[in-house]
């Protein structure tokens, strides 16, 4: 068959404006917030890929069971839905809503980590990271060296070093690693993917320690997609059954529904170890909700039970994939540093490699997401030293591996020329690269700084 664009599997069905502020607009938008960009109102951005969560569009099927959702406190029937869908697809008899990932990464750790404790990851999401944190126990990154080099071309970057997990088992002891996690794919290390070949390494390491097996399951579809068409034996293989070999895998799952439950709103915690579960419903009831909502309108409920199917459709994963790769090609294609292979819900920016003129104790990634919304309205989110710098007691920082700008894709939102404005602003950035200059930060919270911290510009 001839080559044909893969084109957008949608037609529009409500539209949103989008605001045009001017340069000078934008200017004073920056000097207001701060240069952080976090800190922008939204009429102030022209095209928002801060982040893919909660901020894709719903289907009219999703809009329509909204309208049958069932708000009874207990025992809704949108409720019962919902956990007949997520135990479908992942086997896993638990199902606990939660208004969003991090809660149930609150409640899962509170149960499971205390004081001296690690949990290994393939790469912590920054709350992930902070919830492990937070109750005291370290959080261990142990993605696969290519995964911290920006340019190793390798089909799975997102993959576990399993060699590192063994190490670390028998250094820590396994009674205090309190469960394993991988993160599909991996956000922070440029929303790479994870293979089903690795994901069963880690459960036979798992296995011998009897240690715990947790997926962060967020962007467990578009990592389906990935081992579909990068992985020896699965070409003929559904999403759906992708998926389900992925959860078979593991005993538990935390997921944000904001990403591949293509809603607004939502996430889950689910398991299959009934006591654990019971504690977790414990806690749930206190912040949360009681079990059967968690924190979450029935209505709410049903948009996550019909985005868990549409989020599998086969047309739906490759458009979603592939226009993330376009973006990633154009980038790539002018010379832009990026990290390739092209992540599932975003693009990375590779700020280290653009600006050598500028330290990393001067925030190169900060510096070029500031100059991508100044030059044209397009907000991304710096993922390097300032998101995950180790700042220490004395004031000194310990800078982050790399130094990305990621440009997230919000699914089913933005069309072909959206993606080509952004990477036509990408290029006239990278055109004036040698430039720009740093950061310094001005005013900073001890805990997941990056989203109130305020900066100055250091003058070139
Ligand atoms: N885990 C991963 C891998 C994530 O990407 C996120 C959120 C969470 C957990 C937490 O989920 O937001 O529903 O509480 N990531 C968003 C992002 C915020 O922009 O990447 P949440």
């Amino acid at each position: 068959m001839p080559y044909r664009t893969i084109i957008e599997p949608f037609k529009i069905h409500s539209v949103q404006h989008i605001d045009m502020p001017a340069a000078e607009d934008r200017e004073a938008a920056l000097q207001r917030a701060g240069y952080n960009l976090f800190g922008l109102h939204a009429d102030e951005v022209i095209i928002d890929l801060l982040t893919d969560s909660g901020t894709g569009s719903m289907s009219a099927a999703q809009w329509g069971a909204m309208m049958i959702g069932d708000e009874s406190y207990a025992g809704s029937r949108s409720y019962e839905r919902l956990r007949g869908v997520v135990e479908g697809l992942t086997g896993m008899p638990e199902v606990i809503p939660t208004h969003q990932g991090r809660a149930s990464e609150r409640i899962l750790f509170s149960i499971v980590a205390q004081p001296g404790m690690v949990v290994p990851n393939n790469t912590h999401f920054d709350t992930t990271r902070a919830n492990v944190e937070f109750q005291g126990a370290e959080a261990r990154d142990l993605v696969i060296a290519e995964g911290r080099d920006p340019s190793a071309d390798h089909p799975f970057k997102g993959n576990m070093d399993i060699g590192a997990l063994r190490e670390t088992i028998s250094e820590v002891g396994k009674d205090r690693i309190p469960l394993v996690m991988v993160t599909v794919t991996n956000n922070s290390g440029g929303g790479q993917p994870v293979s089903l070949e690795n994901l069963r390494e880690v459960r036979a390491v798992c296995d011998e320690y009897d240690i715990p097996f947790y997926l962060d399951a967020c962007r467990f579809a578009e990592n389906a997609w990935f081992i579909k068409t990068r992985e020896d034996g699965y070409s003929e293989h559904s999403p759906r059954q992708i998926a389900q070999e992925m959860f078979a895998l593991a005993d538990g799952i935390t997921f944000s529904a904001k990403k591949d439950g293509l809603a607004n709103i939502g996430g889950l915690l689910v398991m299959r170890d009934a006591e654990v579960a019971a504690q977790c419903r414990n806690l749930l009831i206190l912040t949360e909700g009681f079990p059967t909502y968690g924190g979450l309108a029935g209505r709410d409920l049903e948009a996550i039970a019909v985005g868990l199917d549409e989020v599998l459709e086969e047309g739906y994963l490759q458009y979603r994939i592939r226009s993330t790769e376009y973006l990633a090609e154009k980038c790539r294609d002018a010379g832009v540093p990026i990290v390739w292979p092209a992540g599932g819900h975003a693009v990375y920016l590779d700020a280290k490699e653009l600006l050598p003129q500028i330290p990393q104790s001067e925030y190169p990634a900060q510096s070029l997401a500031v100059e991508l919304y100044r030059d044209g309205g397009v907000r991304g989110v710096e993922i390097g030293s300032v998101m995950f710098g180790t700042v220490h007691e004395d004031g000194t920082e310990d800078p982050a591996q790399m130094e990305l700008v990621r440009l997230a894709i919000p699914r089913r939102t933005y069309t072909q020329s959206h993606v080509d404005y952004v990477a036509e602003v990408v290029l006239s950035v990278a055109a004036r690269a040698s430039s720009l200059t740093g950061y310094r930060i001005v005013e900073q919270a001890s805990w997941l700084r990056h989203f109130t911290a305020r900066f100055a510009p250091i003058a070139g």
